[in-house]
């Protein structure tokens, strides 16, 4: 099968590389010259694990391109992927802006019938939209059909490939054997192929992300109730997810859920809801905590230093709003950053792939260090702001020598607070009760 991917971003290579690893003929199509010239050269422009390989592999075997020539690709493909950017508008919605652009490159440049697809993220109605514009744009035939997309930077190869399920919307049932031949290699272990209605296919993905950032807005806001009363969320975590009707995951406790999908998609949830003149409560709470979240460390520095940080030195290990990935887009760590900057407070950073994110975000701002122990020269706070597994089993020796005053604030609940007291720092965790 021809397939067209417009948006060659984080969702968008990983997609099309993966059907290209299945067989298919796919051409990766962007309007980022740089972005294809990078792809041309064999390298990916982002950090993300084991994509670059698949990538080469698929290039070299003839199945994979990459073209800034949109029309074109158009024409050659009988499926179309779109999985551009759906950032967050001005008032929360979903900027459909790019999304409705490439709807109405596909209707001119179509010569033939098409399937267009939605991998981007987009609110229920979308597809509505999209028709509407190819049917002012073209005369030919076109289906448009929602299959959103739930991999995770970090681990997006194997989510691609060994997705937990996949969601079709189409009331098509010619479209429907096409999608089933499509994914049959996926899902060979029996996830299933969940075909529904196109708009029940658009709300699903909202509805898994605004779950998940439920559960970490209610874990945290647990935690902060659990500092107060003088009880551990790490062992509170434990207690709950060994209900099998509750279970482990995203449970964990933290400064926040960041990132280029929770924030928007939960805002935009919020928008759709309030469009069909809706108020999801729960879900206002949901982001409201998770603003709130994002500046407890800085409190607890506030706490410690005073307002004025004015000559403290603080080191920040971890600025990708999650580990394995580069990406900065909300992270955390960025918010923690500008309010201390703000409050005087000299930052010195290190992250074992978003140096360049980075140094694009925050300029001389902050100084950033190429390996993590140069940030700890007589600093007077140490925070941990992504759990990368080089930060979890670090030399604490090593570390107490170099600090002025050995202080960790642990936003990950990475260490052990009985261990580090033990060996003379001053711990700061989330939601764990203060020394006894
Ligand atoms: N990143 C994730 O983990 C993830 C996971 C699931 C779903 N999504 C959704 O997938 C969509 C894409 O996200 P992403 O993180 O891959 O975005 P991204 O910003 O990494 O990539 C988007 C790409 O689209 C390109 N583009 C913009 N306008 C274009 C146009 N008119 N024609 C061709 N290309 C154009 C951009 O140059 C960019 O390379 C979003 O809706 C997002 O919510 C993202």
């Amino acid at each position: 099968m021809k397939i067209g991917v417009i948006g060659s971003g984080y969702v968008g290579l990983v997609a099309g590389t993966g059907f290209a690893e299945t067989g298919h003929q796919v051409c990766c199509l962007d309007v980022d010259d740089r972005k294809i010239a990078t792809l041309r050269d064999g390298r990916v422009p982002f950090y993300e694990p084991g994509l670059e390989d698949l990538i080469r592999r698929n290039v070299r075997e003839g199945r994979l391109s990459f073209s800034t020539d949109v029309d074109a690709g158009v024409r050659e493909s009988r499926i179309l992927f779109i999985a551009v950017g759906t950032p967050q508008g001005e008032d929360g919605s979903a900027d459909l802006r790019h999304v409705l652009d490439v709807a109405r490159t596909i209707g001119q440049a179509m010569d033939g019938p098409k399937i267009v697809v939605t991998k981007s993220t987009v609110p229920v109605g979308t597809a509505d939209r999209i028709a509407e514009v190819l049917g002012e744009t073209t005369s030919h035939p076109f289906d448009v059909v929602s299959n959103p997309e739930f991999l995770k930077e970090g681990d997006a190869v194997n989510d691609f490939l060994k997705p937990d399920r996949i969601i079709v919307g189409t009331d098509s049932a010619e479209v429907r054997e096409l999608f089933a031949d499509l994914y049959a290699p996926f899902v060979r272990t029996e996830n299933p192929i969940l075909f529904m209605d196109v708009r029940s296919a658009e709300m699903t993905k909202y509805a898994a992300n605004a779950m998940l950032a439920t559960r970490i807005s209610f874990m945290n806001d647990l935690a902060n109730l659990c500092e107060a009363a003088g009880a551990d969320i790490a062992l509170v975590r434990k207690g709950m997810g060994a209900d099998r009707r509750i279970g482990y995951a995203f449970l964990f406790p933290g400064i926040g859920y960041g990132g280029s999908c929770f924030p928007k998609d939960v805002r935009a949830l919020l928008r759709t809801a309030a469009e069909h003149g809706r108020d999801l409560k729960i879900l206002t709470a949901v982001d409201e905590v998770n603003e709130a979240q994002k500046l407890r460390l800085v409190e607890k520095v506030v706490a410690r230093f005073g307002e004025d940080l004015t000559g403290t030195r603080v080191a920040v290990w971890g600025l990708s709003f999650k580990p394995r990935t580069d990406d900065m887009r909300e992270a955390p760590a960025v918010v923690i950053i500008d309010a201390l900057v703000g409050r005087g407070a000299e930052v010195l950073a290190f992250d074992p792939a978003a140096m360049d994110s980075a140094a694009r975000t925050f300029g001389d701002k902050i100084m950033l260090c190429q390996v993590g122990y140069h940030c700890l020269k007589n600093a007077d706070a140490l925070i941990v702001a992504t759990e990368w597994n080089e930060f979890r089993r670090p030399d604490f020796e090593r570390i107490q020598g170099l600090m002025r005053t050995p202080v960790i604030f642990d936003g990950r609940n990475l260490y052990n607070p009985e261990k580090l007291r033990g060996l003379g720092f001053e711990y700061h965790g989330i939601g764990r009760p203060g020394p006894r």
